[in-house]
C-alpha cells in the first residue's frame, strides 16, 4: 500500500512527498474571477472568468506523458538541469514536497545543496497568479546558477486553439519589455484583453517563441536553451507564443535570492487599448506587477488570502473525537464546496473547460455547500440561474459563465431541472433569512421585458413538474432526470448522436421517474413551508394546491412506485418497470431509495426503512453504495447511455458518490445513525486507507469510485467537480452533526453513533455566533435555538 502524502491539518494542507502520484493531484487557485488549476508538479493552466473563452495557458488533454504543460521553472546548476516540481525534466531530487493549501500551492525541490521553493497563489483583488520563487544555497560554497521561467500561451479560445491551426499558426503576437513578456494575440482586432508574464527585476534573456526555447523536436523536458545555458531572445510571429525569462544568479553560501513572477490578465477599455499604433497599453500590467512585485507586497497579499480562508472556514468549525471527520468538515469538504461552486462542472483534470459550462441542476445543488460561506455570491448565482429559465418553467440544462446565456446546443427538457431552483432558493433563505430575494425581478431566457419575481419563477418551476405527469401520475422524465444517462425517450443506435439531445420519442412521451417523484415531494414540502412563512404572505389557496399536488404524488408513488422491497426507478417509454425485482438486471437503483426516503414517502407504513435496508443489502460494497445492481451487461437501446458504460463504472454500477448522501440523509431521517455513519465513512476520502488504489486526490470527493462489479473496485475518478461536495456537506453538517438552519433559527438534531460521545461546533449563522457543545446521552430528540444576533454558548444534551 504505497502512500504519497499526508494531511497537515494545523496548516490546512495536504503534503505530497512523492511527485509520481498515480494521477496528477491538483489544487485550485483563485476565488473571484481569475482561476488556476495547479498540479503537484506545477502542471495545469489558468483562465479569467471562462475556461473556454478566456483561457490564458495552453493545456494538452490526453497528453503523453500525462499532465504536460504548466508553469515550469528550470534550474541549471553546473551540468544538472532540474525543476523544483520534478516535472518536466524528472531529474531525481534530493527532496521534493508539494503542499496544497487553501487557495495556494507550495512546491519545494532540493538538489545538490540548492533549494528552490515556489509559492503559487492568486491574490484577492488581482487577476493574476503570483509565483514567489526562492532559491537558497544550503551548501558551503558560492553557487552560480541559472533560472528559467516558462509558460505557453493559449490563443484564448481553448476550443479553437486545439483545432484551427491554419489560422492559429499565423495569428500569434507578443511584445517584449525588460521585465514583462506580453501575449497579445487578436488584441489588434476585437479583443480588449491581453496576458503577460512579468518578473520583479530585469531578465538576462528571454524567449517568446516555443521552438526557439525548446528546439523544434524537443519536449518540455529538454529545452535546448536551458541545456545550453542561454536564451534565444526570440520574438514570436505566429506559431506558438510562449514566455520564458532567464536569470543568471550568484548565491553566496547559506544565502537566498527571491524572485517574484506575476502571470496576469488585463482588460483595457476600447478607448485606451493602445499607447501608440499597434502598441498595447501596458500600464495596467505594470501596475499589477508593481502591486505584488516585492517580498513585502507578496507577503501581504498572501496573508490577506490566508485571512480570507481562515475567516470563511471559521464559520463552521468542529471539534470531535474523530480526526478524519474534523479534517473533512473543517477543511477539505468546505474547500471543495467553494471550488465546485466556482467551477461548476467546467474545468478540472476530468472536465476540459471547453464543454459544458454551468449546469442548471448542478449549480443549484452546489449552493447547499456555500450558502453559509459566501451568501452574497449565492444570491447572485440564484438570480443568474433563474434567468436561464423558459417561460413555461423548463430551463436550459447549461449556461456559459461568461455570457450567462443558456446553451442552445443542449437546450432543456430534463425533467428534474426546474425543481432544483426551489432547492437552491430554500437553502439560501434558510441560511440567510433573506426573503427579499423572492421579490427580485428575473427575466426568462435572459430576454429583457419578460421579468417576473423569483417567487413566480419558483411557482412556474413547481407547476412545470406538477403538470407534466405520465400514465401513473408520476413525473415525466424527459431527456433524463438527475441521472443524465437514463435516457428513456431516446432510442439511439447511431454512435454519432447524443444520448441526451437526440429525441425521437418526444411525441406522446410517457416515461416516468420515481427519482423526480421523490424530489417533487421533498421539494414540494419545502416549497409549501417557504410559502407559509409570514414574510412571504402567499395566497393560502395556492399553498393548499401545492400541498395537494404533493399528497397526490405520494399516493401515486405508493400505488405505482413500490416494488415490494424498494422503490422502483422509473417506467420506460412502453410503461414497463425499471428497477424492479422483475427485471433481469438493474433490479434496484439508488436514486429513488434516496429521494423517496428523504421525502419520507410511506414512512409510516415502513416503506422507507425497507427501501434503506434494500439499499444496504443490494447496493453496498466496500467503497460505498453503487448506483444500480446488478449492472447492465449490454447496451439497451430503450434505456440509453446508462447501459453504455462497462459494469461498475459511472452510472452503470459505479459508486456515484453524489447520490450516496441521499441515502445517508434518508437514513438519518429514519433515525438510523449507525447505517448513516457507515455509508458516510465509506465515501469520505479522509477515511480511505489506500492512496494507490484510490488513485486520485486523497483530499477531495470523487464523482465516481469504481463499484463492486468493476475490474478495479475502489479506484476513484472525476475528482473535485461533483455535487458530492455540497451533498456531503449538507449530510454531515445538517444530518450527522445535526445543525440545521431553519427560517427562524437553528435546529440541533444529530444522528451520529453514540460512541462519538460529544462534540463542539462553532457556527456563524447570519449575525449570530454559536458555540455549541453537544453531548450524546442516548436520549435523542432535538433542540431548537431561536435566532438572535450576537454570541451564544450552549451545552446541549441529546
Ligand atoms: C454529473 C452531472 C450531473 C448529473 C450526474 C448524474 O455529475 O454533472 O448533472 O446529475 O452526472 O448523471
Ligand atoms: C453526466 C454523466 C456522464 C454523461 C453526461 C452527459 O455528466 O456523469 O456519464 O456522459 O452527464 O451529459
Amino acid at each position: 500500500m504505497k502512500q504519497y502524502g499526508y494531511f497537515d491539518d494545523d496548516v490546512r494542507e495536504f503534503v505530497i512527498t512523492d511527485p509520481a502520484t498515480p494521477w496528477p493531484w491538483i489544487n485550485y487557485l483563485g476565488c473571484e474571477d481569475f482561476f488556476s488549476l495547479v498540479s503537484n508538479t506545477a502542471g495545469g493552466y489558468c483562465f479569467c472568468k471562462d475556461a473556454k473563452f478566456r483561457r490564458i495557458l495552453r493545456y494538452r488533454y490526453n497528453g503523453v506523458p500525462m499532465d504536460s504543460g504548466g508553469r515550469y521553472y528550470y534550474i541549471k546548476d553546473g551540468d544538472s538541469v532540474w525543476n523544483p516540481g520534478w516535472k518536466p525534466c524528472k531529474t531525481p531530487l534530493d527532496r521534493y514536497e508539494c503542499r496544497h493549501g487553501m487557495g495556494y500551492t507550495r512546491i519545494i525541490g532540493e538538489k545538490d545543496g540548492l533549494r528552490c521553493e515556489v509559492l503559487f497563489f492568486v491574490p484577492k483583488g488581482g487577476r493574476c497568479e503570483v509565483h514567489r520563487v526562492r532559491l537558497t544555497n544550503t551548501g558551503a560554497a558560492v553557487k552560480r546558477v541559472q533560472l528559467w521561467s516558462f509558460v505557453e500561451w493559449c490563443l484564448w479560445n481553448a476550443s479553437t486553439d486545439m483545432e484551427n491551426f491554419q489560422r492559429n499558426l499565423s495569428t500569434g503576437e507578443v511584445e517584449v519589455g525588460d521585465r514583462i513578456l506580453y501575449h497579445k494575440t487578436e488584441y489588434r482586432e476585437r479583443r480588449d484583453h491581453y496576458a503577460f508574464f512579468g518578473a520583479n527585476r530585469p531578465f538576462d534573456g528571454f524567449d517568446t517563441d516555443r521552438e526557439s526555447f525548446l528546439g523544434p523536436y524537443n519536449g518540455f523536458d529538454t529545452p535546448q536553451q536551458v541545456f545550453a545555458g542561454t536564451s534565444g531572445n526570440s520574438v514570436a510571429h505566429g506559431w506558438s507564443p510562449v514566455a520564458s525569462h532567464r536569470f543568471d544568479l550568484t548565491l553566496e553560501a547559506g544565502k537566498s535570492e527571491e524572485l517574484i513572477f506575476v502571470l496576469g490578465y488585463v482588460e483595457n477599455p476600447p478607448e485606451a487599448k493602445f499607447s501608440a499604433p499597434g502598441i498595447i497599453n501596458k500600464a495596467p500590467a505594470e501596475e499589477l506587477l508593481e502591486a505584488f512585485g516585492t517580498p513585502a507586497k507578496a507577503d501581504a497579499a498572501f496573508a490577506a488570502l490566508k485571512g480570507y480562508w481562515d475567516g470563511l472556514l471559521g464559520r463552521f468549525q468542529l471539534e470531535s473525537a474523530v480526526p478524519e471527520l474534523d479534517r473533512t468538515v473543517n477543511i477539505w469538504n468546505q474547500y471543495q464546496c467553494m471550488v465546485t461552486f466556482f467551477m461548476s462542472r467546467s474545468a478540472s483534470y476530468f472536465e476540459s473547460g471547453i464543454g459544458r459550462g454551468m449546469g442548471f441542476r448542478d449549480s443549484n445543488q452546489d449552493l447547499a455547500g456555500i450558502v453559509h460561506l459566501i451568501p452574497d455570491r449565492a444570491r447572485q448565482r440564484i438570480l443568474d440561474i433563474a434567468a436561464t429559465q423558459f417561460p413555461d418553467g423548463g430551463c436550459y440544462h447549461q449556461y456559459q459563465p461568461l455570457t450567462k446565456r443558456g446553451n442552445h446546443d443542449i437546450g432543456g427538457g430534463f425533467g428534474d431541472d426546474p425543481l432544483w431552483l426551489i432547492f437552491g432558493t430554500v437553502a439560501y433563505i434558510k441560511e440567510t433569512g433573506d426573503f427579499s430575494i423572492l421579490e427580485e425581478k428575473v427575466p426568462f431566457d435572459n430576454q429583457p421585458g419578460t421579468e417576473k419575481t423569483l417567487l413566480e419563477h419558483l411557482k412556474i418551476s413547481f407547476a412545470r413538474v406538477a403538470d407534466n405527469l405520465g400514465p401513473h401520475g408520476l413525473p415525466l422524465i424527459g431527456r433524463a432526470d438527475w441521472n443524465d444517462c437514463l435516457n428513456l425517450n431516446c432510442f439511439s443506435d447511431n454512435p454519432d448522436e447524443s444520448f441526451q439531445t437526440t429525441e425521437n420519442k418526444t411525441e406522446g412521451s410517457r416515461a416516468e421517474s420515481l427519482m423526480i417523484a421523490g424530489l417533487f415531494v421533498a421539494e414540494g414540502k419545502d416549497f409549501a413551508e417557504l410559502l407559509s412563512q409570514p414574510a412571504v404572505s402567499a395566497d393560502p389557496a395556492y399553498v393548499d394546491e401545492v400541498r395537494e399536488a404533493v399528497s397526490r404524488m405520494e399516493t401515486a408513488v405508493k400505488q405505482h412506485g413500490w416494488d415490494g422491497e424498494w422503490f422502483l426507478r422509473a417506467y420506460d417509454y412502453y410503461g414497463r418497470k425499471i428497477g424492479s425485482s422483475e427485471n433481469a438486471e438493474s433490479k434496484i437503483f439508488i436514486e429513488s431509495q434516496g429521494w423517496c426516503g428523504m421525502a419520507r414517502i410511506g414512512a409510516d407504513e415502513g416503506l422507507c426503512d425497507k427501501a434503506l435496508d434494500a439499499a444496504s443489502k443490494y447496493l453496498e460494497c466496500e467503497y460505498g453504495l453503487v448506483l444500480n445492481a446488478p449492472a447492465f451487461s449490454s447496451y439497451i437501446k430503450d434505456y440509453g447511455e446508462i447501459s453504455s458504460y462497462p459494469q461498475g463504472y459511472k452510472e452503470n454500477g459505479g459508486i456515484f458518490c453524489h447520490n450516496n448522501p441521499w441515502v445517508i440523509i434518508a437514513e438519518a431521517m429514519a433515525g438510523r445513525a449507525d447505517d448513516a455513519w457507515r455509508h458516510y465513512c465509506k465515501i469520505s476520502p479522509a477515511f480511505a486507507k489506500d492512496q494507490s488504489l484510490r488513485k486520485v486526490e486523497p483530499y477531495v470527493f470523487c464523482q465516481m469510485v469504481a463499484g463492486a462489479e468493476a475490474a478495479h473496485p475502489g479506484e476513484g475518478k472525476n475528482s473535485w467537480l461533483t455535487g458530492t461536495a455540497a451533498w456531503t456537506w449538507k449530510t454531515v453538517s445538517e444530518f450527522i452533526l445535526g445543525i440545521k438552519p431553519q427560517y427562524d433559527g437553528l435546529l440541533v438534531e444529530p444522528c451520529i453513533p453514540q460512541h462519538i460521545g460529544s462534540y463542539r461546533v462553532r457556527r456563524r449563522f447570519r449575525e449570530a455566533e454559536y458555540d455549541l457543545t453537544i453531548r450524546l446521552t442516548g436520549k435523542g430528540g432535538s433542540f431548537r435555538i431561536p435566532y438572535r444576533p450576537g454570541f451564544q454558548a450552549l451545552e446541549i444534551e441529546l
